[in-house]
């Protein structure tokens, strides 16, 4: 059984880097940051920050793994030997797989919350409910670790076994049958909000820039986000970058993919919007938007029960399509390095996050407070392993765009990039400047959360750092060029 191998078809690595982007990121994050962050502005910024930085990450992210055709970490190993580079940037595989594992947990965690609601619209359980009893049902389910524990069980068990089944079987046939129903259902939510919900009002709620309504913590969130949603830094690109075909154009696909999820963020939210202004509720409700909010908006539509169960259903495509794409750079590497089969590799990924997961389930409810980790970080299990996160995804972004734009020589971008020579500048100072600043701006300012100034300090550091590194590790190639 070898992970060396290619995807059947030229469009394929679209389809499943388009599936790994597209998630609760699109669906739930999204619209609650544009909700809480005045709307327009907050799109502009993001759409500016996906242009400028999310795709030059995109096609180094992809570059990186169809040169070296192997999981992240051992292809990062093949790649530091052949470029003569430090072994330390082999690190990028390890963050990815770290953040792979982690993000894992507690994307699992969430997801879970729409099998619960699947479950409540499609058996009607929620017409009618008046806004107070839908808000105890979510808590009552967030206070359940059993229920939490049992849904996230069964999330975890269906993206592994789809990756199990293998990149053909599993994720290709999976991928093809999911994404389009996705594009189909997501219309046909949207299609009703337009018949019945406040659509105008959505739509002006999205598209009024004003510039001026962007806090700072606005700016950075929607960046937080720019990277979250196209899935970067993380090894999911490169694990998928490994099977792509060497004919497939890099450039437009790494467009396609940001085109593709730009435009399901966008519809999901003029969706959801459209559904909050028609049922007169308010856009800045933070996280429980689409798991609160929303039921609140289906329980009182005629036929709510089956429109929110087939809404449900979607966002659990979405979260499917993506999770496996943490779980696969991980059985990857481990098939790889380890020799195991690919249903040993997976379940140990999978048995890993799922047990680091119950600690994200009593984040919200035995152990909401009074942990060792609210002693040592000041905050839940949760919300620490999801600032790692914040953390570890950043910076892996900022070493791709280093590696990529310092280490690989000019004829091997040409090679995989065939574009012309002026593209090739444009996106070679996008990597090489552009995107580590940007990077760095949102890395450390995501880090002043922690309180104190210790840490702010060590990443400023590491930044530098990385710098230094690309700099003086990849000396000999860049002379090359
Ligand atoms: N891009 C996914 C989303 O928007 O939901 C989340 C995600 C998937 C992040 C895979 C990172 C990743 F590797």
């Amino acid at each position: 059984m070898s992970t060396h191998n290619v995807w059947t078809h030229k469009g394929t690595f679209l389809l499943a880097a388009v599936g790994s982007a597209v998630g609760l990121g699109n669906l739930w994050r999204f619209p609650y940051l544009t909700g809480e962050n005045g709307g327009g502005a907050f799109i502009l910024v993001y759409a500016l920050t996906i242009f400028a930085v999310g795709i030059p990450i995109l096609i180094a992210e992809t570059m990186l793994g169809r040169n070296s055709r192997q999981s992240p970490i051992m292809g990062m190993r093949y790649l530091t030997r052949t470029h003569n580079t430090s072994r330390a940037w082999e690190s990028i595989g390890w963050l990815g797989a770290a953040s792979a594992f982690l993000i894992l947990s507690f994307y699992s965690v969430i997801a879970g919350w729409a099998i619960h609601y699947t479950w409540q619209m499609l058996t009607g359980s929620l017409s009618g409910a008046d806004a107070e009893t839908i808000g105890a049902g979510f808590d009552a389910l967030l206070a359940s670790p059993a229920l939490l524990t049992l849904y996230h069980t069964l999330f975890i068990i269906a993206s592994g076994l789809i990756v199990a089944m293998g990149i053909h079987r599993g994720i290709e046939s999976g991928l093809r049958i999911m994404m389009p129903a996705l594009f189909v259902i997501l219309l046909l939510v949207l299609g009703y909000g337009v018949a019945n919900g406040d659509f105008g009002a959505a739509a002006r709620f999205l598209f009024t820039f004003n510039i001026a309504d962007l806090s700072l913590e606005g700016w950075l969130a929607a960046m937080g986000q720019s990277f979250f949603t196209l899935s970067l830094g993380m090894g999911a690109i490169m694990a998928y970058g490994a099977y792509m075909s060497s004919e497939a154009s890099l450039t437009r696909t790494a467009v396609a993919v940001a085109f593709v999820d730009t435009a399901v963020a966008m519809v999901a939210g003029l969706a959801i919007f459209s559904l909050v202004f028609g049922a007169g509720l308010s856009p800045g409700q933070g996280p429980g938007l689409m798991f609160v909010t929303l039921p609140m908006a289906f329980a009182e539509m005629p036929l709510g029960a089956l429109i929110g169960g087939v809404f449900f259903i979607l966002v659990l495509g979405a979260a499917i399509s993506s999770s496996i794409s943490l779980i696969e750079p991980v059985a990857a590497f481990l098939v790889e390095r380890f020799d195991l089969t690919r249903p040993q590799a997976v379940t140990t990924m999978v048995v890993a996050s799922w047990a680091l997961g119950l600690l994200t389930v009593v984040s919200f409810n035995i152990y909401a407070e009074g942990t060792i980790f609210h002693a040592l970080f000041g905050r839940s299990a949760f919300d620490f392993i999801e600032l790692l996160t914040n953390i570890f995804m950043p910076l892996g972004g900022l070493l791709i765009a280093l590696f990529a734009g310092w280490a690989l020589t000019h004829a091997e971008v040409m090679k995989e990039m065939r574009t012309s020579e002026t593209w090739f500048s444009i996106w070679r100072f996008l990597v090489r400047f552009v995107a580590p600043a940007a990077v760095a701006f949102v890395f450390l300012r995501s880090i002043p959360q922690i309180e104190g100034y210790l840490i702010p300090t060590i990443g400023a550091l590491v930044i530098v750092g990385a710098f230094a590194a690309g700099r003086t590790f990849l000396i000999d190639h860049s002379q090359e060029q």
